[in-house]
């Protein structure tokens, strides 16, 4: 479908600002905050007429701005999914208005054939590295694992929760003893660790929490020192996404571990809109960004300040 699309969208928009629609999830956490200001900065920098939506975590939201920018006539649309279920139709209408779509960050279940490319990281790498992690740092003691999963349904929950099982799968001596959602936000972060600690003897029997984002992870920071404990030593906290906030959790010795997640999809994602409209060159179907791990030994100050002003 994306090779008919290209016979009719070579250099159409070449000579003018292209114009591109990006639904948005919404913006439950840092990390998102940030991948919306670099889009809108990326696109002003290219000259770009982008034309946002936020969905407000819904996907029928987002199903409708897809619709509403493909009567808008768009050239191009970004989509950052919310969950991975559910987007065949919406994609088979954009393929037909011959429009074409990048996915960024989240991937979806449709057909590879209904999108030109996806730019995110490999999220299951992202949970096993967080893994590993733990591994390592608990040394063969026994330890009993909280995790706050993302969004229910979502390919980040999904993969790095798969990831995370994988990284630990050779050590006998670690296991996870709880697991629910608090759908990627600081408050639902907290008040679900809250239950975790209540349930598991005010948290003297939790060694180790995994949360599937940064943001849960600070408010189950806030909800450990309420207990009376110390997060980072008394239950070790690893994460994923290295917001300014975690490196702050960091260099106070609050956290130990993040896996960063770059919020600058928009980028890779712009050139290959642009190459494939100016003379159809096709990209990879998934265009991958690096995951790397921060701990406290990685100067979290330096790395706090040089992303405190990013938009996060
Ligand atoms: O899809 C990426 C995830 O979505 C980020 O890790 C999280 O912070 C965000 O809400």
């Amino acid at each position: 479908l994306m090779a008919t699309a290209a016979v009719f969208c070579f250099g159409a928009t070449a000579a003018s600002a292209q114009t591109i629609g990006f639904s948005q999830i919404g913006s439950e956490s840092g990390w998102r905050a940030a991948e919306t200001t670099v889009t809108q900065q990326e696109a002003e920098r290219r000259g770009i007429d982008l034309r946002f939506s936020d969905a407000q975590q819904r996907q029928e939201n987002q199903i409708a701005a897809i619709r509403s920018f493909i009567a808008q006539g768009v050239d191009g649309i970004l989509v950052a999914p919310v969950v991975a279920t559910g987007w065949d139709s919406v994609l088979e209408e954009a393929a037909e208005a011959e429009i074409p779509v990048v996915l960024l960050d989240r991937m979806v279940d449709s057909s590879p054939e209904l999108y030109l490319t996806a730019v995110g990281s490999d999220l299951v790498h992202e949970g096993r590295v967080a893994g590993e992690w733990l591994v390592e740092a608990v040394a063969g003691e026994e330890c009993r694992v909280v995790e706050l999963q993302g969004t229910t349904g979502s390919s980040p929950a999904i993969d790095r929760k798969q990831g995370f099982e994988e990284g630990i799968a050779s050590a006998d001596n670690i296991e996870i003893v709880r697991s629910q959602t608090g759908d990627f936000t600081r408050t639902r972060g907290k008040e679900v660790m809250e239950s975790f600690l209540q349930a598991e003897n005010g948290g003297a029997d939790i060694c180790a929490l995994y949360a599937h984002n940064d943001d849960m992870a600070v408010g189950a920071i806030q909800a450990i020192k309420e207990a009376g404990l110390k997060p980072g030593e008394d239950i070790l906290v690893v994460s994923i996404d290295a917001v300014p906030d975690i490196f702050q959790a960091l260099a106070a010795g609050e956290a130990n571990a993040t896996v960063e997640l770059t919020p600058n999809m928009a980028g890779p994602a712009f050139d290959a809109l642009e190459a494939y409209l100016a003379d159809g060159t096709m990209p990879e179907k998934f265009i991958q960004t690096e995951s790397k791990l921060y701990t406290q030994e990685d100067d979290p100050q330096a790395e706090y300040e040089a992303r405190k002003d990013l938009g996060y």
